[in-house]
């Protein structure tokens, strides 16, 4: 199971090593001896050829990509208020089709005419461009519920593949025995590929539905903090548009959150509730650009970016989470954890008649909101834009930002449904290229800019000379606790080495991204989850501003499915014998340290997390992890 296609090839090289005996046989004289160094030779290509061709058979058998599709057995989704949800597709009507790249119309002078998804805010001004828009969801809407086009099947095509409710599959296609592993597209490396090709199929439905072939989705362009709607909620989905928008609407949102509120990054549910949240535009721009910064720009890698690999049986963590104890595990990307809290802030929060935070507020039920499309618009370009960073991270600072090279990577599989009804097998190896796919996204780079070249405020003087040996060392694989008050924790660095290489796609430690990583945080799937993270700053708390120098980024999980419906929320908060997730958090830091002034790799530091609590349980309640390290990507 390798995890990245560098693995393969440096472990080639170890196999098609020559052999001691020819590099350093003795020299013989005459020519039966150079006769016999011929055939030795020649045998040693046999046996390399041989071994090469072994080699590669049996990487086919290695590989373990996640295989899915909506056929076979589908579990309904339980959730906190009323009974559990039934997800599952209709099958289709016909044969199951391959993914075939679409046909891209040309200019004159051969440059391809690709749709163009322009950011939310500027077509909501555009009365032609709202109509269609909402006549193309009022048709979805219409569609009768066989009809896996419907607006309710596509919301079920998220629900399903989002919450557990189908298994991974043994063998490619769409029937390949199941393995018994139920499915979950977030928390990996499959959450950009997958949600990219689900809008594909999403798009092309509603363009199909209004007859136009160029209809592109808008993306709600809630990083930009340039223009001052942007980040807002777009108007078009809202009640008195002006423009007949009904079908746009969804009444589970969160009002509070109307115009002129921007989308906040930092933002946290319980605090609100609380009382607590009261930052300014001017605060909550920055912010936002710091969290940005710190959840796409200062990643670097694949693994840091898009998410910990995630492969047949979903142990993506070796043996260290219990399965069959109802633990699933999981490694958020950057981008993933930043998408999670345009959800948190949108969907019905702290609202006692809608526990389950509909609709974008919980997985199961975000699809139903025509907002999400939209969002994920923005996330899907987020991936385009991060690919053409600079390096701006690592020593070498030529590194170039990739997406994942493995097999298990690229021929991970799904189906979806397409405009014709037909069910189509898609590989994450088809989705890379959004150009391809025959549509690209609005330059908005002046915005873009702002966050990737953002420059944090320079690091106190008492960071730079904090005293990590103040505080305890995480306990190595045993019980941490993270409570309502933050906890610090002295974090033993080591410099990177060549091994630290290996499988990363990188030739020199001078390329290596540096990581703190947060090992099996343990999640009840029904919570809300943050924790922020700061370097050699431990008097950060849960007011602490973001936009410190010290803050190096966030991890926020949403409630999804897999809850134990026997329990009531009160009862379930006890989490006896809840369902977790198992998380691991990791956190960017070359660009913090040198903002530190800490250029020794034998500088230990201080890691402060900041939990902002949990919102259905007691506040005295915490998080365990089993360990805090560092790590190289
Ligand atoms: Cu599958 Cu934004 O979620």
């Amino acid at each position: 199971m390798d995890t990245d296609m560098t693995t393969s090839v440096s472990s080639f090289g170890s196999l098609i090593r020559i052999p001691q005996s020819l590099l350093h046989g003795k020299v013989g004289s005459g020519r039966s001896s150079a006769s016999k160094t011929r055939q030795h030779l020649k045998w040693a290509v046999y046996t390399c050829a041989f071994v090469f061709c072994l080699q590669a058979l049996l990487e086919v058998v290695e590989a373990d990509p996640v295989l899915a599709s909506s056929l076979g057995s589908c579990k309904p989704v339980p959730v906190l208020k009323g009974a559990p949800l039934h997800c599952c597709l209709p099958a289709p009507k016909r044969l199951t089709i391959r993914f075939t790249f679409p046909f891209i119309p040309r200019t004159l002078l051969g440059r391809p005419i690709l749709r163009e998804r322009k950011p939310a805010h500027i077509l909501q001004k555009d009365p032609e461009y709202v109509r269609k828009y909402n006549l193309a969801y009022a048709r979805m809407k219409a569609l009768p519920d066989t009809d896996p086009r419907s607006f309710l099947n596509q919301w079920r095509v998220h629900c399903s593949f989002c919450n557990e409710a189908f298994q991974q599959r043994k063998t490619p296609g769409p029937l390949g025995p199941e393995t018994g592993v139920l499915l979950q597209v977030h928390y990996s490396w499959t959450f950009l590929p997958w949600h990219r090709m689900y809008l594909y199929y999403h798009e092309r439905i509603l363009a199909s539905l209004i007859n136009d072939p160029t209809f592109a989705l808008p993306f709600w362009n809630w990083d930009n903090q340039l223009d001052k709607d942007a980040a807002k909620m777009p108007a078009m989905f809202l009640p008195k548009f002006g423009i007949p928008n009904a079908a746009l609407f969804d009444e589970f949102r969160n009002s509070n959150h109307y115009p002129p509120k921007i989308l906040y990054l930092g933002y946290n549910s319980k605090l609100e509730a609380e009382g607590q949240q009261n930052l300014t535009d001017q605060q909550i721009k920055y912010e936002n650009l710091c969290v940005m910064y710190n959840q796409v720009t200062t990643k670097i890698s694949a693994r840091d970016f898009l998410g910990g690999p995630y492969v047949v049986g979903t142990d993506n963590s070796a043996a260290t989470v219990n399965v069959s104890a109802g633990e699933t595990p999981g490694e958020s990307g950057g981008m993933e954890s930043v998408h999670n809290v345009a959800h948190e802030w949108t969907g019905l929060i702290n609202d006692p008649d809608h526990p389950d935070n509909e609709d974008m507020g919980n997985f199961i039920y975000a699809a139903r909101d025509p907002i999400f499309y939209t969002h994920h618009s923005n996330v899907d370009r987020l991936w385009d834009v991060w690919k053409t960073i600079p390096d701006k991270v690592t020593k070498s600072g030529i590194r170039k930002r990739m997406d994942y090279m493995s097999r298990d990577f690229l021929d991970t599989e799904f189906t979806f449904f397409d405009e014709n009804q037909n069910m189509v097998i898609v590989k994450v190896r088809d989705s890379l290229d959004s150009s391809k796919l025959g549509y690209k996204y609005t330059d908005v780079s002046e915005s873009d800019k702002m966050w990737i070249y953002y420059e944090p405020l320079p690091a106190q003087e008492s960071s730079k000379t904090c005293n990590s040996s103040e505080y305890p060392a995480p306990v190595p694989s045993g019980y941490n606790y993270i409570g309502m008050d933050p906890v610090s924790f002295k974090l033993d660095r080591r410099a990177p080495t060549t091994e630290d290489c290996r499988g990363k796609g990188v030739n020199n430690v001078d390329q290596l991204q540096e990581d703190v990583v947060l090992e099996r945080v343990k999640i009840p799937h029904l919570e809300y989850a943050r924790f922020d993270v700061f370097i050699n700053y431990p008097a950060a708390n849960r007011w602490t501003h973001l936009y410190m120098s010290e803050y190096v980024g966030t991890f926020t999980h949403l409630p999804s499915g897999m809850v134990d419906m026997s329990k009531s929320v009160s009862e379930s908060s006890s989490e006896s014998d809840d369902k977790f997730r198992i998380v691991t958090i990791r956190y960017s830091v070359n660009a913090a340290l040198k903002r530190l002034g800490i250029t020794d790799y034998n500088t230990d530091i201080v890691v402060t997390v900041v939990s902002k609590g949990k919102r259905n349980s007691s506040p005295t309640t915490g998080f365990t992890f089993s360990n805090l390290k560092q790590d190289f990507q």
